[in-house]
């Protein structure tokens, strides 16, 4: 049967944020120490200790925030170690994860707060600092917030300004621990309410009594319901002012702005897989629709008024090669960048409940984006698909049906169709996005468009690359996008012709 997507342009769904297109950094691997921080190292040009070819490469995206320091790092990392001269910070251990492709289980500290802040000015991102809550107490956090967004006259906005930054950073995004039922301190959903509340409060209270700003809080949540349920039951109910007021409905403080969740997924190895284990991946990483609805539904039964928003701050694949001994390194191939793909249709059509979302890793680490040796860095194929789909970023996402062959699989997982799409309209434009998943068979997919939309134009990655394929050094740049021709097949009706396993954009004009 020959695909079909149906865009209703005017079914709007909701404003896509920008954020959804986030990215995560942990100290883990050549993530940061290698991928992003080489201090001296001069084989690459930097900027105090940043290597810039990554930073270009990061500036070309436009990525609009980043999660650091961690994943499960960020529950055993004191920020205090790593602000001031840099010969006098400590070293410590890493609990969780080697460093650098040498070294192993060791934090040196060069990179803390204040190079993490330049970085994101050097990218023009947003920062997205997630607090200690396993090993660490509210005071530490506290003091935290204060060093970077305060601007009043006290020793720690002093210690910045004698680190280099007199002007507040600002930080608008702190995430109160991570997976805080796993290694941020094992945690029952019940304990981790009351810690988050804990937290919660001061960082809440310093931001609304002594430097009134604009930060955000996330929770760290499960992929479970249950879990994630006694959460919100215990969150909810602990407030001495009654039911529903924890939430921000007429509480003094709004203690919770975002709820978050992870998913990584795999299907065979990273670049040696069967056809079969080539469509499970893509039905592995369509539960994420499955975390995000079940998450929406407990948070719409204990907010039933609130406005918390749904955070996908870490997903992508996590294949067997990617191991904590060789830093989660694995080939980031052309079926990874279709897997991405289909997640970010996902997000699109639930615009109305995701407000952001974090690839793991940037650099080096599981699905990242830019990889590097020691003296260049290159683009992924997922690099690619975030570039492509950025086009829907801040456009407001509409309803796109899609009528495709499906490859069905047992219980374990879920049925997936061959072609995955998503649809958004901007200033007079809208932006249709489609993957074929099919190994060897271009498919010739008709898209329907209601409006007054036509004119279009279009673009494909990775043509004749095949899904096994990955990008390195020498080759990055065939993994680039090509313009494709689109032909009207009737009155409001096109014919895009999706080679096997490649995305297209298409842009339709009034
Ligand atoms: O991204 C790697 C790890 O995966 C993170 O540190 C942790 O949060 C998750 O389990």
């Amino acid at each position: 049967m020959p695909a079909k997507i149906s865009v209703h342009s005017g079914q709007s769904i909701d404003r896509i944020s920008e954020n959804i297109y986030g990215h995560f950094a942990e100290h883990l691997g050549r993530c940061i120490y290698g991928g992003i921080w080489v201090g001296d190292d001069d084989r690459v040009p930097t900027e105090e200790g940043i290597r810039m070819d990554t930073v270009e490469l990061l500036q070309d995206l436009d990525m609009p925030v980043l999660r650091w320091p961690g994943g499960c790092f960020a529950d055993d990392y004191h920020w205090e170690d790593g602000v001031g001269p840099r010969e006098e910070r400590p070293t410590r251990r890493n609990l969780w994860w080697a460093q650098g492709r040498e070294e192993r289980y060791v934090e040196t500290n060069e990179f803390g707060t204040d190079e993490f802040l330049e970085l994101c000015r050097l990218v023009d991102t947003d920062p997205y600092l997630a607090v200690n809550v396993g090993s660490a107490t509210p005071e530490e956090a506290l003091d935290w917030i204060e060093y970077c967004n305060s601007d009043g006259d006290t020793d720690l906005t002093k210690r910045r300004a004698e680190n280099g930054h007199e002007e507040p950073y600002d930080v608008t995004y702190w995430g109160i621990g991570n997976e805080n039922w796993g290694c941020g301190g094992r945690f029952a959903p019940d304990e981790y309410a009351d810690q988050y509340r804990r937290f919660a409060n001061y960082l809440s209270g310093f931001d609304d009594h002594i430097n009134p700003g604009s930060t955000e809080f996330i929770a760290c949540g499960h992929i479970t319901e249950e879990w994630n349920e006694a959460f919100f039951e215990r969150l909810d109910g602990g407030m001495e002012f009654g039911p529903g007021t924890f939430l921000g409905m007429g509480s003094p403080y709004k203690l919770l702005d975002h709820f978050s969740v992870h998913r990584y997924y795999q299907a065979g190895d990273d670049a040696d897989f069967s056809d079969e284990q080539h469509y499970r991946l893509f039905a592995r990483a369509e539960k994420i629709a499955d975390d995000i609805d079940s998450a929406a539904e407990t948070i719409s039964a204990y907010v039933p008024r609130g406005d918390v928003g749904i955070i996908v701050d870490e997903w992508g694949t996590w294949h067997p090669q990617a191991t904590p001994d060789n830093g989660l390194e694995q080939e980031n191939t052309v079926r990874d960048a279709l897997a991405a793909a289909g997640v970010f249709d996902i997000m699109h059509e639930r615009a109305d409940v995701v407000s952001m979302a974090n690839i793991a890793q940037t650099v080096n680490v599981l699905q990242c984006l830019v990889q590097t040796d020691e003296d260049s860095a290159w683009t992924t194929p997922t690099y690619q698909v975030f570039d492509l789909y950025q086009n829907h970023s801040g456009n407001t996402a509409v309803e796109a049906n899609v009528n495709a062959d499906k490859k069905y699989f047992d219980e374990e997982d879920h049925d997936v169709p061959l072609v995955s799409a998503s649809a958004s309209v901007g200033d007079d434009e809208l932006f249709v996005t489609a993957s074929n998943r099919t190994i060897e068979q271009t498919e010739t997919v008709e898209v329907e468009v209601d409006g007054a939309f036509g004119n279009p134009s279009g673009t494909a990655l990775f043509r004749e690359k095949g899904p096994r394929a990955y990008s390195t050094a020498v080759n990055a740049a065939e993994f680039e996008a090509e313009d494709i021709s689109v032909s009207e097949a009737g009155e409001g009706s096109y014919a895009v012709d999706i080679p096997a396993s490649s995305v297209v954009g298409v842009t339709f004009t009034k």
